[in-house]
């Protein structure tokens, strides 16, 4: 084998994985790439092997392994110092997953979807008072993201821009330890106080919860419950603030499946679930460490080197999502990975779908003639951080 390709790949179209993974798929099923801070990880784009290798109780999530393939030295030191449950694995996994769980089932989310319908409400109403052209990341899905979480959490929502700042440089790939490390203690010296006034004022939301039933008795320490608190934050915006954006815009580009969306808001479920799939924003997230020597597809992965199984990849193999490029909600295979999947499988899943479904429908519904400014190939896209999105999308109407 050659010289590792450096990795990450860029994309070049919004809408679709960097090109070079198909070529990747159909080379070999895992391949070893040169990542930024200089390691060697194996990349696995293929449906079938994603999805075994992330049930695989001898692939590891733990952030401290010394080959744990995270993109950036920050984002490294920082999740093996902080160690949020994303990074871990059993039993201290299961703990710190089994108390935020009651939290993000099916029923909660039903009661939360007025208060996020008439949020959404209130952006556009805010989008209409300024007049067009607004930016609708910054306006519009930014802002329904990360008020959604901070509200569910019971985090004031005052300052909506300093999670995005946090999650940014925490994240981002060209950050050192010191700056990642900065970011992330700036949010949690909010949190240790908010934490100090809930254990003698508790109020009704999830942070007061957390404290009475799991800090105050000492089943989780403060440190585990402020990175629970941030992880939750920072995987919960950033993402579904990327899906609101490139989803409205894909929409845009298909004006006939807007209008049946219009007439049919049945089609709005599985419109989602396409989406979420094609764009499969949080594709290099799974980060993971081989426990034990590994055969994917053939290829041997020696105990200890560090994994990245590719979301995107794996939801646009051929085999498995025939012409995978094509944007098609009729699709019958909805087993898309792009919440990934086993002990891990994105614990906020409900929670984005319908904050999706919100958004595209309140956009739609309330702004009919909602168009971008700019043309989709001319959109600056954000490849330099964990989760794939765009840096602005102008809009108008
Ligand atoms: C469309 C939006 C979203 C996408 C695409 C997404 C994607 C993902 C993926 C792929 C994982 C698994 C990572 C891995 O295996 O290493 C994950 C985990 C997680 N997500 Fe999401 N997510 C979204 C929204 C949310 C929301 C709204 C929340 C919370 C409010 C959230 C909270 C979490 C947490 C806490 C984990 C860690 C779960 C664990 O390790 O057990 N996510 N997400």
């Amino acid at each position: 084998m050659g010289t590792p390709p450096a990795f990450p790949l860029p994309r070049t179209c919004p809408f679709a994985p960097p090109p070079d993974y198909a070529r990747l798929r159909d080379g070999q099923p895992a391949f070893q790439v040169r990542l930024p801070t200089g390691a060697l990880a194996w990349v696995v784009s293929r449906y079938a092997d994603v999805r075994a290798l992330l049930a695989d109780p001898q692939v590891s999530a733990d952030a401290r392994h010394p080959s744990f393939p995270a993109m950036g030295v920050g984002e490294r030191e920082t999740a093996a110092r902080n160690r949020p449950f994303i990074r871990t694995d059993p039993p201290d996994h299961t703990r710190i997953r089994r108390m935020l769980q009651a939290e993000f089932t099916a029923r909660r989310v039903r009661d939360m979807v007025p208060g996020l319908t008439a949020f959404a409400e209130s952006l556009v109403d805010e989008m209409i008072a300024t007049g067009p052209p607004v930016d609708l990341v910054s306006v519009f899905a930014n802002r329904m993201s990360t008020a959604t979480v901070l509200n569910l959490m019971g985090v004031p929502t005052d300052n909506l821009e300093f999670f995005r700042d946090v999650t940014r440089i925490s994240g981002g790939r060209g950050s050192t330890a010191e700056e990642a490390q900065a970011a992330l203690g700036n949010m949690f010296r909010m949190f240790n106080e908010l934490i100090d006034r809930r254990l003698t004022e508790p109020g009704e939301d999830l942070l007061s919860r957390l404290v009475v039933n799991h800090l105050a008795t000492g089943a989780v320490n403060r440190q585990e419950l402020m990175s629970t608190i941030g992880i939750t934050i920072v995987a919960g915006r950033e993402t579904t603030t990327s899906m609101i954006a490139l989803g409205t815009a894909v929409l845009l580009e298909n004006p006939d499946l807007v209008t049946a969306l219009r007439a049919d808001p049945a089609l709005l479920g599985p419109t989602v679930e396409e989406l979420l799939r094609l764009l499969s924003v949080a594709d290099s997230i799974p980060l993971r460490v081989a426990t034990a020597d590994l055969d994917v597809g053939g290829v041997r992965v020696p105990a200890g080197d560090g994994l990245i199984l590719l979301l995107a990849g794996a939801n646009h193999d051929p085999g498995v999502f025939p012409d995978p490029e094509r944007f098609d909600p009729h699709r019958t295979n909805r087993h898309h990975v792009a919440f990934g999947f086993g002990i891990h499988q994105c614990i906020g899943a409900s929670l984005a779908r319908a904050e999706l479904e919100i958004s595209y429908e309140v956009l739609l519904r309330r702004l009919p003639d909602l168009r971008l400014v700019v043309p989709v190939a001319e959109l600056e896209l954000r490849n330099d951080s964990a989760t794939f999105g765009v840096e602005a999308m102008p809009v108008a109407w």
